[in-house]
């Protein structure tokens, strides 16, 4: 339902913005983790080397003579030293298991070291190393893997070996900066997996939300699809709500005209019909009238009188329906003048009240004395009264009320016709409009056709409004 692209855009930008920053972090984070870490060995590393420096019990001279060496070979003068010096070395670097650590004399070279190895023992130190003798203070170096002796970059913290203000050699404690860069590679992951674990998740969360998006916009689809939605359900997409009505007051719109296309459709077939039918129909039955009428004067029983009589009423019936079609046929504006609608009605008064008291039913004019004239058909708008009051009048029973109002509403005459009857259920009032649609049994369901044509010739809309056992009010507006 999302396109595709919109996931895609969001899932690329959320990565951009959660992922670069949090490997940016990383990155200075594991670095300023390395530094603390470096200075923490560097200062570890003193630690050890003034451990060993504070350790030794006499001067290198001193021990030589404690084992009467000191005019011995070099070799065997290194393992005295070693003899006395291994030991401590050993033990000190119990404490430290991951540093290189040990003695050094400047005649006899390495003298003694941990881890021990044979065959480093009395070999030289790197002139780098060497540099102590130079400034006489203790001198930390990073050496890189070309210049130490198993190639490993080190830290190296020389330290020196002072004895009665003699500087006589000096001690040495290294790390192998390996062993932190491997700490330093380890923390860089820990947190590459981390930002990964975080970064899924919120996928995750957006594919989550993604998924309850679409599901109400499809809801909102098959909703708006029937014709029907209901907003309240629209909590998520608010700024939705008007557009959806606009589309949905279209749709409506367009529905009710495409309804009163179909309408005017019918009403056009039936208007050729009734043109065929007035033509093909009236002329044979003036000649069937004419030799009736011709025959009633010459039976001279009452009861041939009687039939001949109840034949012409039943002919006048038809020649009635005959006249209705043909009114409906009349598409064109015609024979239209300037009239008062009050005058019209006021024309027409002796007329209603008299069926109206045939029938025991009330006439009541209300007319609004600032009804302008204007442009209408005055035929036509009296057959138009004549059959909406009409229907009144058969739609109540004895003490009904009739009652024919006119209104100024703006630009707009307004008609308003009521009465007091049945009503019509909400379900037909759809189809009353339509030609032929009749709920009676002797109506021919032209009346309300007729006034549907006759207010679309004036350009003016008629509707109706009833509830049931109240009664009903035809509402025709006509512009001035
Ligand atoms: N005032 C009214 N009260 C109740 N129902 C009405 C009213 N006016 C019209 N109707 C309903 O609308 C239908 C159509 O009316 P319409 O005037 O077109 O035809 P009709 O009255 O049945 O026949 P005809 O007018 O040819 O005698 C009627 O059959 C009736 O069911
Ligand atoms: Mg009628």
């Amino acid at each position: 339902m999302l396109p595709t692209s919109i996931h895609r855009r969001t899932y690329i930008i959320v990565s951009i913005v959660v992922s670069i920053p949090l490997i940016l972090w990383a990155f200075v984070n594991a670095n300023r983790t390395y530094t603390l870490l470096q200075y923490a060995v560097k200062q570890e590393l003193i630690t050890a080397a003034t451990t060993l420096e504070q350790r030794i019990p006499a001067s290198y001279e001193q021990l030589l003579k404690s084992d009467d060496m000191l005019y011995s070979p070099s070799e065997e003068k290194r393992k005295a030293l070693n003899r006395h010096l291994q030991p401590i070395v050993d033990e000190v670097a119990k404490n430290y298991p991951s540093f290189g650590l040990g003695y050094y004399s400047p005649e006899l070279n390495i003298v003694a070291l941990a881890p021990f190895n044979s065959e480093i023992l009395g070999a030289k130190a790197h002139r780098l190393s060497l540099k102590i003798y130079e400034t006489k203070k203790m001198d930390i170096a990073y050496l890189d893997s070309g210049v130490t002796r198993d190639e490993q970059p080190l830290m190296a913290v020389n330290y020196p070996l002072y004895y009665g203000g003699q500087l006589i050699g000096h001690v040495w404690a290294n790390y192998k900066m390996d062993d932190l860069n491997r700490q330093y590679y380890f923390l860089i992951l820990k947190y590459l997996g981390l930002i990964f674990l975080l970064w899924i998740c919120v996928l995750l969360i957006i594919h989550w939300a993604f998924g309850r998006m679409e599901k109400a916009l499809h809801e909102l689809a098959d909703q708006v699809k029937n014709g029907s939605y209901n907003p309240n359900k629209l909590v998520e997409f608010p700024q939705l709500i008007p557009v959806l009505n606009t589309i949905l007051n279209l749709y409506k719109d367009k529905e009710k005209a495409m309804e009163e296309i179909a309408k005017l459709d019918r009403l056009n077939l039936v208007s050729q019909m009734a043109a065929g039918v007035a033509h093909e129909v009236r002329n044979p039955l003036t000649v069937i009238k004419g030799f009736l009428q011709y025959f009633q004067k010459k039976e001279l029983t009452t009861t041939t009188q009687d039939q001949y009589r109840l034949i012409l009423e039943e002919l006048a019936r038809v020649e009635g329906i005959i006249s209705d079609f043909l009114s409906l046929a009349k598409s064109k504006v015609t024979q239209q003048k300037l009239c008062n609608l009050n005058h019209l009605l006021e024309g027409i008064y002796p007329l209603l009240s008299a069926q109206a008291l045939k029938q025991g039913i009330e006439l009541k004019f209300q007319l609004d004395s600032r009804i302008p004239n204007c442009l209408i058909n005055d035929k036509e708008i009296i057959q138009l009264v004549l059959n909406l009051s009409r229907n009144a009048i058969e739609a109540m029973s004895k003490r009904g009320i009739l009652t024919i109002q006119t209104q100024l509403n703006g630009m707009e005459i307004i008609l308003l016709i009521s009465d007091t009857g049945c009503g019509i259920p909400q379900e037909i009032l759809k189809d009353i409009f339509n030609p032929f649609y009749t709920t009676k049994d002797n109506g021919t369901g032209l009346g309300l056709a007729i006034c549907a044509s006759i207010v679309n010739r004036h350009n003016g809309t008629i509707t109706a409004q009833s509830i049931e056992n109240e009664g009903t009010t035809f509402r025709v507006a006509i512009p001035v």
